[in-house]
């Protein structure tokens, strides 16, 4: 890719933007760094495009978004999945204008090009004018570079080379396992919709962050210590955001970062499992996942309720009961779309009562993330000060420590997942332009 075009070349010095502890808030607001991050990050890592249940039949189809292309997740008439750009080979119009569906084909409108679930260019309106040169094979749908998927996370890359998925996800594969584990089957499954978000702030300042639910959710986290919120994912009347408490902020590398409860979730693994328990196939499912994984990964399986708490750089979340991406629309725009997931293998009761617990907090009518979406609104509108320009990430940076599998430690408040986005952010930026 020809980055000279728009690339403003040395005007930008990242090293200086992105400090350890503080970075510059232009890089929150710059119109111009967004086009670099869409070239620089999206357009060249791996970037999640969609889980591989959301597209069971043959025709089933996703749209999603790679920075702002649009590309088509489909499984083929083959029974294989594919990411295709979305894109017609004649004069570059979509060919598939709908969100998700069933189709036998892809009828482009302007011209009544038609391409096959694979992609295949299968008809040609007035096909004699292009004459018996003319390869229809190779005007078939391009497909995303590369495409690897982990447990049925499907990823696209745009870069045709560059590490494989297993190297990108790092140790953050491992903790990925903890929602699709959460089955005793094994298996996820992504079919209850999407509810959307618009907020006028910048995709980066999304999530993963266990310093702010004290404030922002002040009145979630008073109903968790009445315990008037029983939810899938109460820990019964200890406060997990808190210093004192066993939870924890871990950075994985790559950007990726975690809020940890696994310990915090552990403490409170009776009173838990007597929650679930009292669901109906409550029982059943405590004794399989014991079973199954053995005392000790089953109790912690159980005790996280299929929450990682993830966070894979740059697009995607997997929290609580969701699977979330990040589309960046501007500097100052983003979309977060959240995809409820249900664990096969389970009954009916124990999903709805996930999801209910999911809406509780992350509905469009929740009591947690429209006060997110509010308080990312107000620090773009802060932002736009630049006085005094720099953004503080400092928190605990004197008190992380490095864990003997190479992951960075801190306590939950501690803004160590801030700091491993960023220096993951730097490092792509600083990479230049070429993919
Ligand atoms: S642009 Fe698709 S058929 Fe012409
Ligand atoms: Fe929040």
């Amino acid at each position: 890719m020809n980055d000279t075009v728009f690339d403003p070349g040395n005007d930008y010095d990242f090293a200086s933007l992105v400090q350890e502890g503080r970075v510059h808030s232009a890089i929150y607001t710059d119109a111009a760094i967004f086009e670099l991050e869409l070239r620089r990050i999206f357009y060249r890592t791996w970037v999640y495009v969609g889980h591989a249940s959301e597209v069971p039949s043959r025709g089933d189809y996703r749209v999603r978004l790679i920075g702002r292309q649009q590309v088509i997740m489909v499984r083929g008439g083959d029974g294989r999945v594919r990411v295709l750009m979305n894109r017609c080979r004649h004069r570059g119009a979509v060919v598939c204008e709908r969100e998700a569906g069933n189709v036998k084909a892809f009828h482009c409108m302007y011209h009544g090009w038609t391409y096959d679930t694979t992609g295949r260019l299968v008809a040609v309106t007035g096909r004699e004018a292009y004459g018996p040169e003319f390869d229809m094979e190779a005007m078939s749908l391009t497909p995303a570079p590369r495409m690897e998927s982990y447990r049925g996370f499907v990823f696209a890359s745009l870069a045709p080379a560059g590490e494989s998925l297993a190297a990108f996800l790092g140790p953050a594969a491992k903790v990925l396992d903890y929602l699709v584990d959460a089955s005793p089957v094994g298996e996820i499954v992504v079919d209850g919709g999407v509810s959307k978000t618009l907020y006028r702030g910048n995709w980066k300042l999304v999530g993963m962050d266990g310093y702010h639910p004290n404030y922002v959710h002040a009145s979630v986290i008073a109903a968790w210590k009445r315990d008037a919120d029983g939810g899938m994912g109460a820990t019964h009347r200890e406060d997990p955001f808190q210093d004192k408490a066993d939870s924890r902020t871990r950075d994985l590398g790559h950007g990726h970062c975690m809020l940890d409860m696994r310990r915090q979730r552990l403490k409170h693994y009776d009173a838990y499992e007597r929650f679930v328990k009292g669901i109906p196939g409550g029982e059943a499912y405590v004794r399989t996942m014991l079973e199954q994984h053995g005392e000790e990964r089953g109790k912690l399986l159980v005790a996280l309720a299929g929450d990682p708490h993830l966070g894979i750089f740059p697009n995607l979340q997997v929290i609580n009961n969701q699977i979330r991406i990040m589309n960046p629309l501007a500097a100052d725009r983003t979309e977060v779309n959240m995809f409820v997931v249900r664990l096969a293998g389970v009954s009916d009761e124990l999903n709805t009562a996930r999801l209910r617990q999911h809406e509780s907090f992350y509905g469009p009518a929740g009591a947690g993330s429209p006060d997110d979406a509010e308080v990312f609104e107000r620090a773009q509108m802060g932002m736009q000060a630049d006085v005094d320009p720099w953004i503080d990430l400092s928190r605990g940076m004197h008190r992380e420590v490095q864990d003997e599998d190479g992951t960075i430690v801190g306590l939950i408040t501690d803004e160590v997942t801030q700091r491993g986005q960023a220096r993951r952010w730097r490092e792509l930026m600083l990479q230049g332009g070429e993919r």
